[in-house]
């Protein structure tokens, strides 16, 4: 018992030297567990937010929106192979994190069970979700987790592109028709509030925060990230012409920040439980696109056997 809070103390001093841990080191079982965790989720969140997206893919209105979405969703898709590929360096293997997805023992995020009701919707996401996501992951890009850290410095470039086409879209939108604007602003209506609530639940409703903080995994609680992002958000849809949906946010000069309304946690409690809107829709999705995916696994691990059969073949 003595040596295990030894070993703790010892790891916790690294941490707090601000040493990389990287996978070869020793780490608390806790430590890795947490990153397991956390990571695989991301990476779910990343393959899983494709699906709204993709929805839309053959419906652009022009040939340079589809190429860019396309992009985009393309962009998610390796955003989740990183991630898986950090999250097995901590000893897990991505089959048995898909597994968990689809048998619905691992979370993705929230923001990802909304619908995408109109074209509008493809530039709120990019604009709100991947500037949420930004927003949370720039601090992760300096998270005690080298392989974790550095996955998130190639993810946070492309995210920008993400955020940057998303509100492209609805600038044109909202420079153009009265019905263009009345589209951008009720996506803006819908998407708000899930977006504020990717952050998490309040820090003193949060059972991690304060473990993941001391680790150096969260350096930035739930509550801050969110506070940064209304106070960057707000002003940008000002420049849109766009009204946040929100009658109690006003600027508040004492603190530096925008005051806003109350979050519907309990509405945030039912979807992550797997009541939203398309929690379903999203699952069965995921597990018909695995299952139709079978044979390219196989055909791929196939050839994979063979090229190490092959005499002299790398072992
Ligand atoms: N959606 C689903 N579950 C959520 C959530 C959300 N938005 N916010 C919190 N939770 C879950 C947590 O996973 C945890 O449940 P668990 O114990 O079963 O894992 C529980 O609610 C308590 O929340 P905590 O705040 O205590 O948990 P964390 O300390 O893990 O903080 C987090 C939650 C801030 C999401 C953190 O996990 C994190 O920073 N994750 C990495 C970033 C990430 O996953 N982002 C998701 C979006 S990715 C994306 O948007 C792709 C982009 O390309 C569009």
């Amino acid at each position: 018992m003595r040596d295990m809070q030894t070993a703790e103390a010892g790891f916790q001093a690294r941490i707090d030297e601000g040493v990389k841990i990287e996978p070869k080191d020793a780490m608390p079982d806790a430590y890795r567990q947490t990153l397991v965790r956390q990571i695989s989720q991301h990476a779910h969140s990343e393959i899983v937010g494709q699906l709204p997206e993709g929805n839309w893919i053959g419906r652009a209105p022009t040939l340079q929106r589809k190429a860019i979405l396309l992009a985009k969703v393309q962009d998610e898709a390796g955003h989740g192979l990183y991630l898986y590929g950090a999250a097995e360096t901590l000893g897990v293997s991505r089959e048995a994190l898909i597994e968990d997805l689809l048998a619905g023992k691992a979370k993705y995020s929230s923001i990802f069970n909304y619908p995408t009701l109109t074209w509008a919707d493809i530039g709120a996401i990019g604009w709100l979700v991947d500037g949420a996501a930004i927003m949370n992951q720039i601090p992760l890009c300096r998270c005690s987790y080298g392989p974790y850290a550095r996955a998130m410095v190639r993810i946070c470039k492309e995210e920008s592109f993400h955020q940057r086409q998303g509100f492209d879209l609805l600038l044109a939108l909202a420079r153009g028709s009265a019905a263009q604007r009345a589209m951008a602003q009720d996506a803006l209506n819908r998407w708000w509030w899930p977006s504020l609530m990717m952050f998490g639940p309040p820090d003193e409703q949060s059972p991690h925060t304060a473990q993941s903080a001391a680790w150096k995994i969260k350096l930035v609680t739930n509550d801050g990230l969110r506070q940064k992002f209304v106070d960057q958000t707000v002003p940008q849809a000002e420049f849109l012409g766009l009204q946040v949906p929100d009658p109690a946010l006003r600027w508040n000069e004492a603190r530096g920040h925008y005051d806003f309304g109350p979050i519907a946690w309990e509405e945030f409690y039912q979807v992550i439980r797997g009541n939203g809107p398309c929690n379903r829709d999203r699952m069965n999705a995921r597990r018909r696109a695995h299952a139709d995916g079978a044979w390219v696994r196989e055909a791929a691990q196939a050839h994979a056997a063979k090229q190490r059969a092959r005499p002299g073949a790398a072992a």
